[in-house]
Formats: structure tokens, sequence, C-alpha cells
């Protein structure tokens, strides 16, 4: 018999040699959950292992991050107060805006991006503002670019609008560069679908919408073209980095990022898709290393160049150069 494949699988040396996808802390960026108060450091239900830390709890953890590798953290907030438009999602002296300055003041080497969406912020839960029971594209878009600008200021690297109205990409360029910003990207949730595996994260910071649904927002999760045709014009209107959310159900989108674009592909490993493999595994079902390895390693195979995953710290442990 001339082939034999099974050659090069004959031991782990050999393995180890021919492989062809290999995770390093480099790839990985880690989500932060930002709450207002003091001394807190809470366990998220829905998500078991993962926390929400007050400014005054932040500093341990982002310490951790970096001595793992880590080169990147990505920033969610939890505010105080919320109303029907969101007011406080760029408010100065929000949560987020305040962990901004805090972690570029002590720990400039990391890379601090902030997701920019207003339904954290919106009595409403929805990531824009209403009018006449609609989303209003062009209203919350104007919002967005404030909410952008107010993470700039605050000394954001990298702003990631989540919130999928149409040309907020191209407002947001605008406003950053009208302000002197220049030097902030923008990394662009191009194709974020309309997903169920967001439940856990809706739970962590209580913004399910209080009626109907994302879908005349977020797109149809059997859509393939169209997320092409997002990408496309997110580039257009000058985003540095193109992200697909969820992963693990679009690794097919992924991969056409990968194969269309020349820019880097982010893909996020959403709250549901950690609180299966955490749920699981906790219940004694699969072993967690293994499947998160397989995972990521899976979404790093089809084309992602950053992986955000809130399994990062371990995946970061285990993988240190
Ligand atoms: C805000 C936002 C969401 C997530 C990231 N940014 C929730 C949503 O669109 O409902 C989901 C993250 C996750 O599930 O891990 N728009």
């Amino acid at each position: 018999m001339k082939h034999r494949p099974r050659r090069l699988r004959k031991n782990s040396a050999i393995r180890s040699l021919v492989m062809e996808t290999v995770l390093n802390a480099n790839d990985f960026i880690c989500p932060v959950f930002i709450i207002e108060g003091e001394n807190i450091k809470r366990e998220i239900p829905s998500m078991p292992g993962q926390f929400h830390f007050s400014l005054n709890r932040l500093e341990k953890e982002i310490n951790e991050i970096i001595s793992l590798g880590i080169k990147g953290v990505l920033l969610f907030g939890l505010p105080e107060h919320k109303d029907e438009y969101g007011g406080s999602a760029y408010a100065e002296n929000g949560a987020v805006q305040r962990a901004v300055r805090l972690i570029k003041h002590n720990y400039p080497e990391i890379l601090v991006i902030t997701d920019v969406c207003l339904c954290q912020y919106t009595s409403h839960g929805h990531c824009g503002i209403i009018e006449n029971k609609s989303i209003d594209n062009d209203k919350s878009v104007e919002v967005l670019a404030k909410v952008a600008l107010s993470h700039a200021k605050a000394g954001a690297d990298m702003v990631a609008p989540s919130d999928m109205m149409d040309g907020r990409v191209k407002a947001i360029r605008e406003i950053l560069d009208k302000n002197n910003f220049k030097k902030v990207s923008i990394m662009s949730y191009s194709a974020k679908y309309a997903s169920a595996f967001y439940g856990p994260f809706r739970g962590a910071v209580s913004s399910a919408p209080s009626f109907g649904d994302r879908k005349t927002y977020q797109m149809d999760p059997a859509n393939s073209d169209e997320a092409i045709h997002e990408a496309e014009l997110d580039l257009e209107e000058g985003a540095d980095i193109l992200m697909v959310k969820p992963a693990m159900a679009y690794m097919d989108i992924i991969y056409r990022f990968k194969q269309n674009f020349n820019v880097p592909v982010a893909a996020y490993s959403v709250s549901g898709e950690y609180s299966m493999i955490k749920t699981a595994s906790l219940a004694g079902f699969i072993d967690e290393k293994q499947v998160v390895t397989e995972t990521i390693t899976g979404i790093k195979r089809a084309g992602a160049d950053l992986i955000i995953t809130y399994f990062a710290k371990d995946v970061a442990g285990w993988f240190s150069p």
C-alpha cells in the first residue's frame, strides 16, 4: 500500500510537527463586564465562572488577563439607570468610560476594545431609538456615534459597534476623525445574527427586549450572501476588522469572510456557546478542556484571526507560549 496517512499520526511528535492550526494566547480577546458600585465581584448566574466587576475590583482581573498573555479586552457596561434613549451609554463617567480610563492609565499595553450598543442602556432593551414603535435607524446611528466618541475620549483603542444599524460604521468613523481620534480603530460586528445563543448574556446585562425581537436589525440565520454584503458595506464605510457572531453555528460565514476579504476576521463565541459547554462539563458529561480546545481550534481553522471567547483566560493558560 503506497498511501498510509496514518504514518503522520504515529506519535505525538509527528502530530505536533504537522499540526496546521495552533492556538496561542495572542489569538484571544477576553470580554469583561463592568458594573456600577463598589467592591463587587459577582458571579453571573447564567454564565457560571463569569463575573461582574466594579471598578475597584477590576485591576486584579486585568492584571491576571495580562499575565496570561492575552492582548485585548472587550468591555461591556451595566449602567445604574436605563432610559428610553440610552443616554447613560455616552455618559463621561459611565462604568465603561471610567473603566477604560483606569485600564489605559495602569496598563497602557493592553488593547482596550469597547462594545458600542444601546441595549444595555435602554429601558426597552432594544439596540436603538424607538420612534412610532419601531427602531429608527438614523436616530439610533446618531446616538451610537456619540457612544463611540465617548469611549474614544476615555482612551479606547478600538470600538466595536454591535447594534446592526445601517450606516453606523461610516457615522462612527466620521465622528472619530472629526474629533481627532484617527487612530481609534473599528471592529464591526458585520454579520451579527438574530441568535438565541445570546440568551445568557441578556440575563447577565438584563437587556432582553421588552417587546418584539431583534429580527429587524440582526441578521436572519438562514442567510450567507447577505453577510458578505454587510461586510462589503462595513469595509467601504471604514471598518478595520470584520466580525462574525455567534461563532459555532456560523463557521461557514467565518470561512467566507476569510476567503473574500483581506482584513482580519474576528469571531465571537457568545454566551450561549460558553454556557452550553460550561454546564455540560460541570454536570460531568463532557471534558471541558478538550471540548473547548476542539471548539476554538475549529473557529481558528475556519479562518478567525481574533477570537472573542469567555474561555479566553482558560485557553490562554493552557496554550501560553
Ligand atoms: C449588544 C450585545 C449582545 C452581545 C454582545 N453585544 C447581545 C444582543 O445582541 O442581544 C451578545 C454577547 C453574548 O451573547 O455573549 N447588542
